[in-house]
């Protein structure tokens, strides 16, 4: 079968000569990337997964047992619309961008590789995951994410190979090349160098941070380069079923640790095998102040510049506003002055980041509600809670400070000594780990964690999702 058949796609690959020759030389490289930092062990193994064949209703989610590395990797972008535009900025209302605007080059060139870059990195964070899977379904909803990610891969690629010649070659080639918590080649963002080597990590990874990604590529999805709007709209469909695995993974391991504790009230979970609150509230703190990094400063003249120039909009821009220019109007936000939290106001456009974080997080307290509700069905009285925005920063106005969970600021010593209450400590992480036992067998499930409400594709839980 040559190339073209390999790749299922509705950008016309077969008429496109220059896309083709460079896909044929990164192809073999991205397999390669993907036999050493894929899944591992599983390689090998028939996996009952979702492909996306077309983007229609149907086409776009064809379930069959596949090998991974036989997966089709395909590239789709959402059908154009007739006479798009460019729907904010200071272009605002004129025809849209079909090809990359020599101004606006290096800086799109930069979101699609900060974008790509994660897609990578997610999978390199998990690929030792599938050992100490809790059960079939959830071995197979690790390796769907997982191949999806790939093809997110593709699909920057795809842009950088067809839109920015020579330099979007190298730039795809680099995507390859860098290694998720390699201190001599990391990948771009911070969250995406943190390990992810139990479960615990992988529910709260998939549930925050690759939430982020649904803000970001939402953003990006109202683009006025159409061709980067269209793959993120596509994109968007697959990363929803990642954040159902991590906002459900969660609730189920909540579920299981309520269940335990009602029903041995005077003991300590840690004794029947189960998850203790505590711990997984420190996992929540970990990856939520991680993921509110990846969204970039507060105050920030890149996204003035990326709005103005029609490149990145906001949440639902068509839908929630109806001033697509926003040169008016202010933010007010607070921010560290002589030791005090302090009010500032600034001008909209450079506080996009910010009101993207706090879309971010309006959702993220949806998941804790679903969590809380968990617990309130077992008549279980603690519940868990996203710790503030500036809490425990790394990038943007909060980073160099300390702050506690309540997001008052406190000095550095304060911190120090509160977080081992506040972050996972390696005992934390040990205990975790020693849960971390595959249950492999048809229908059985680890013991820290519920099953699910239902299977997959109205397939039961019960089944053989993947033959081991
Ligand atoms: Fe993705
Ligand atoms: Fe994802």
């Amino acid at each position: 079968m040559n190339l073209y058949e390999r790749i299922p796609n509705n950008v016309n690959l077969s008429e496109d000569k220059r896309l083709q020759r460079a896909l044929e030389k990164w192809l073999p490289n991205f397999l390669s990337w993907w036999h050493d930092m894929g899944p591992e062990g599983f390689q090998e193994k028939d996996v009952w997964l979702r492909t996306a064949v077309d983007v229609g209703s149907e086409g776009w989610a064809h379930f069959d047992y596949v090998k991974m590395p036989e997966y089709r990797w395909g590239i789709f972008l959402e059908p154009a619309q007739a006479e798009a535009k460019v729907g904010f900025g200071d272009n605002y209302g004129q025809p849209a961008y079909q090809e990359v605007p020599g101004e606006f080059r290096n800086a799109l060139r930069r979101i699609i590789v900060t974008q790509g870059d994660t897609e990578p990195a997610s999978v390199e964070q998990q690929r030792q995951l599938g050992h100490t899977c809790p059960s079939l379904y959830d071995l197979r909803n690790l390796f769907q994410v997982n191949v999806e990610e790939g093809r997110h891969l593709w699909a920057m690629v795809y842009l950088l190979q067809a839109y920015f010649g020579r330099d979007g070659r190298d730039e795809a080639d680099a995507l390859l090349e860098r290694r998720s918590g390699n201190p001599d080649k990391p990948r771009i963002l911070e969250a995406f160098n943190q390990p992810c080597d139990d479960w615990l990590n992988f529910f709260a990874f998939t549930m925050f941070t690759d939430r982020d990604g649904k803000y970001q590529l939402s953003a990006l999805a109202e683009s006025g380069f159409e061709p980067l709007a269209r793959t993120c709209r596509f994109m968007l469909t697959e990363e929803a079923h990642h954040m159902f695995v991590g906002d459900t993974g969660l609730s189920r391991v909540v579920k299981r640790t309520a269940q335990l504790m009602k029903e041995n009230p005077n003991e300590d979970v840690r004794q029947l095998g189960g998850i203790p609150l505590e711990i997984i509230q420190k996992y929540i703190n970990f990856w939520f102040s991680y993921s509110l990094d990846l969204f970039g400063g507060e105050i920030s003249s890149n996204s003035a510049d990326f709005f103005a120039a029609g490149l990145k909009g906001r949440f639902k821009e068509q839908e929630q506003y109806t001033d697509h220019v926003a040169t008016e109007g202010s933010f007010t936000l607070l921010v560290v002055e002589n030791g005090k939290l302090m009010p500032r106001e600034v001008p909209l456009r450079n506080a996009l980041n910010e009101i993207l974080r706090g879309e971010y997080v309006k959702d993220c307290e949806k998941g804790l509600a679903r969590w809380n509700k968990a617990l309130a069905d077992e008549a279980i009285n603690e519940r868990l809670y996203l710790p503030n925005v500036r809490f425990h920063r790394h990038v943007g106005e909060y980073a160099g400070h300390h702050f506690d969970l309540d997001g008052n600021l406190i000095a550095k010593d304060e911190f120090e000594n509160n977080k081992s209450e506040w972050l996972p400590t390696i005992e934390d992480r040990e205990y975790v780990r020693s849960l971390m036992k595959p249950v492999t067998e048809i229908g059985k499930i680890a013991n820290w964690i519920a099953p699910p409400a239902a299977g997959i594709k109205g397939k039961p839980f019960a089944f053989e999702y993947v033959r081991l």
